[in-house]
């Protein structure tokens, strides 16, 4: 009886086309050299790089490409005869990296890529484009890094509705927040620090204002909830106006905070958010730091669980993007969002954010002089807002003569809270735009 690797090595290679050669493709060409073997025996065949693409040949990339073949198009590459699989790294939501992901699913040719810009946007058409051809496209390295969570929730927890899934989807951001809280460095030199680590997309406003958070939940949440794709319904809000004083401050009530992802299927329908958000310091994700993400799902036989790993980097990312060509090698196929694009659920109400009930943590830069506490507790009680803790720290200094104003409020609606807020930024005495943080209780 011929064993395992000798079956793998007879039989007929799957050969793939690689395009993007950045952190992602590196990692990937580097995995699938080093893990050849290996692969080659879970797969039952062998995994061959048969072309790579990029926008330049001549870039020092600390791997060598000069055994590959070389298109200067990834389009040509996807109609190379001797290409089977396309993966496309090259990322953006429209342009090549689209074009690409259309020509390979047209010529019914798999395409495994971890561009969450692109499915969040196009996914419903570009699933259904795939489900047409008869043919397959994954996307598990698009989000959470070298976590599973797509296969989690469309394989491993297939048996289960899924009632919510939200967690740390941003490696960039969760580092930023991780590190000013650490060493107390600005946001400017520890974005600088994540840039130079290779976490932070080529655009960092994606990361830290919160988009690319945005993009992961959207596919989250169609795997989870079996629905298209609706980027334009998710609620999103960044970091960047998250002060070292607004950490500090945090400690100090018990919270931590992080940039989180929500998505639930509740009784106003699905709710989709992204926001900076203060949770316990008991909470499992507020012990997740650095460039880990997690995810936490909740299913009605599963329960609870949450996931925790690298989000972001080449290695657990290219993890990902093996993962699923191993699965293509198997002959293994799934619909994108675990079911096909005709039966997902195109009717489901959105629960938009003025749907959220809950406290809030605010915190004002006033003037340093008599009532101004009363004016902040007059546009709070004018709108109904009920306030729990309320503090003054310090006393005003120089020229500005700037005290900051803490408060958490009881449990309430959004509405309510952005009719207050919207009464205090125009108090004379509030001299900068208020800070404004849901605090989630999980
Ligand atoms: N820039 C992303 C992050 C990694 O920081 O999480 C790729 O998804």
């Amino acid at each position: 009886m011929r064993n395992k690797m000798s079956s793998a090595q007879n039989s007929i290679p799957l050969r793939i086309g690689i395009a993007g050669l950045g952190t992602v493709g590196t990692g990937t060409l580097a995995l699938l050299e080093q893990h050849a073997p290996l692969l080659a025996s879970r797969a039952g065949r062998s995994l061959v790089v048969n072309g790579v693409s990029a926008r330049q040949r001549q870039r020092v990339r600390g791997v060598a490409i000069e055994r590959y073949r070389w298109f200067d198009d990834p389009l040509a590459m996807a109609n190379d005869p001797e290409i089977d699989v396309v993966v496309e790294l090259i990322g953006g939501s429209e342009g090549v990296a689209k074009a690409l992901v259309e020509k390979a699913l047209s010529l019914g040719k798999p395409v495994v890529t971890a561009n969450k810009a692109l499915l969040a946007l196009s996914g419903t058409a570009l699933a259904e484009l795939a489900e047409r051809h008869e043919t397959s496209l994954r996307c598990e390295a698009a989000v959470a890094g070298g976590i599973p969570i797509i296969k989690g929730l469309r394989e491993g927890l297939a048996a289960n509705r899924i009632t919510a899934v939200y967690g740390i989807l941003n490696g960039t951001s969760n580092f930023i927040l991780s590190q000013m809280r650490q060493t107390r460095q600005s946001f400017a030199h520890v974005l600088e620090e994540a840039q130079r680590a290779g976490y932070a997309e080529a655009d960092p406003s994606f990361d830290i204002d919160g988009i690319d958070a945005a993009h992961k939940l959207t596919l989250l949440a169609s795997v989870a909830f079996g629905v298209p794709v609706d980027f334009h319904t998710v609620h999103v809000e960044g970091i960047r106006h998250i002060a070292p004083l607004d950490i500090d401050f945090a400690e100090e009530l018990g919270y931590r905070i992080k940039l989180l992802a929500i998505a639930r299927h509740g009784p106003h329908g699905i709710e989709r958010r992204v926001h900076p958000s203060m949770i316990p310091h008991s909470a499992t994700l507020a012990n997740v730091e650095g460039v880990f993400n997690a995810v936490y799902v909740e299913g009605d036989f599963c329960d609870r669980m949450t996931f925790i790993g690298r989000g972001a980097g080449g290695g657990p990312t290219a993890s990902a993007v093996v993962a699923d060509l191993v699965d293509l090698a198997r002959g293994y196929y799934c619909p994108l969002f675990g079911e096909p694009v005709a039966v997902l659920t195109s009717s489901s109400p959105v629960a938009g954010i003025e749907r959220r009930f809950g406290e809030y943590y605010l915190r004002l830069m006033v003037s340093d002089r008599p009532g101004v506490i009363a004016d902040i507790g007059a546009a709070m009680r004018d709108h109904d807002v009920s306030i729990e803790k309320l503090s003054q720290h310090g006393r005003g200094a120089g020229p500005y003569n700037a005290v900051p104003v803490v408060l958490t409020t009881h449990a309430q609606g959004e509405p309510a809270m952005r009719q207050a807020l919207k009464a205090i930024s125009a108090l004379p005495a509030v001299l900068e735009p208020p800070c404004l943080i849901r605090i989630e209780a999980l």
